[in-house]
């Protein structure tokens, strides 16, 4: 094909008319309809988009937190990214998609998410002429261990067990269950942090000798529809020992407690006994 220059200058008013028409246009910016879940520690992308899908290239993209004093997430103006007043725990975790945007897709990639960046979202975009945006909310979602059961032996009324799960977002509950499924009642249940601020929790149970020395530990959190559980069963030696050891240690209480009754009764006895002498 041979195009000479001048045929192609025609093209350019053409060329300009066109994306003149094009920035001119309006646009809507859409996402996605539900909530979008984000794992702590992992990358999560808020998809955002425009429609008609035209090019976001030329346009200004602003993604920032609702309710927040200085709420700038990432800043895309002038064909650049510009984040000097981005939120400090935002810093290096932000990107849009370059090659992307030429599609009008506007999709913010938050990289390490923290609890922090749980809460709403607001993706706005900008032409010279037409703006519009659309609220994204982030949820933090971490679904935990599978619990661990400790034996702590015997303790008085039966055998302590201990159940511990790491790692969950929000706060599960833990619930003790013998093996009919009855909730057995328990102490109530310790919380702690870690150091992503993820809830590791423990409960403890006293338990007593069942037909089966089964009990299982069950994790949920019932927002995420998630629930882990642990079963463990006591070997029954293990308890008959352990009560056995305990009328040994009965025994041996009893025997100490009579012996100092006995010596308190000789000395008395004995100081009498003396004293009637003297008085003789
Ligand atoms: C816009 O969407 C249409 C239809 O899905 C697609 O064919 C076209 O390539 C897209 N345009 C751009 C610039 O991505
Ligand atoms: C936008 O780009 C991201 C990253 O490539 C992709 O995951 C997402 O599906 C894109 N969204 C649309 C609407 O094309």
């Amino acid at each position: 094909m041979n195009i000479s220059w001048s045929e192609c200058l025609r093209f350019i008013p053409l060329l300009l008319q066109l994306t003149t028409v094009s920035t001119l246009e309006s646009f809507e910016v859409l996402g996605p309809a539900d909530p979008v879940v984000a794992v702590p520690g992992e990358d999560v992308v808020l998809p955002c988009y425009l429609k008609p899908n035209i090019s976001a290239m030329d346009l200004s993209v602003e993604w920032f937190r609702v309710q927040t004093k200085n709420p700038l997430v990432h800043l895309y103006q002038d064909h650049e990214d510009r984040n000097e007043n981005q939120i400090p725990s935002y810093r290096g975790r932000t990107s849009l998609f370059p090659e992307e945007l030429n599609n009008g897709n506007t999709s913010l990639k938050v990289k390490n998410v923290r609890l922090s960046d749980s809460g709403e979202y607001k993706c706005f975009v900008q032409s010279a002429e037409w703006y519009d945006d659309y609220s994204i909310n982030v949820q933090i979602k971490a679904i935990g261990t599978h619990p661990v059961i400790s034996n702590e032996g015997y303790k008085e009324g039966g055998i302590s067990l201990v159940c511990e799960s790491k790692g969950w977002y929000p706060q599960p509950q833990v619930v003790w269950m013998d093996s009919e499924g009855h909730n057995l009642p328990a102490e109530h249940t310790e919380t702690h942090r870690d150091s992503m601020d993820l809830f590791i929790v423990r409960r403890r149970v006293i338990v007593q000798e069942t037909e089966t020395n089964r009990f299982t530990c069950q994790v949920l959190q019932r927002d995420l529809k998630e629930m882990k559980e642990t079963m463990t069963e006591i070997p029954g030696e293990l308890h008959i020992f352990s009560i056995n050891s305990s009328m040994e240690t009965r025994r041996v209480r009893n025997v100490i407690c009579f012996c100092i009754v006995l010596i308190c009764v000789l000395i008395h006895l004995y100081e009498s006994v003396s004293t009637l002498m003297i008085v003789l």
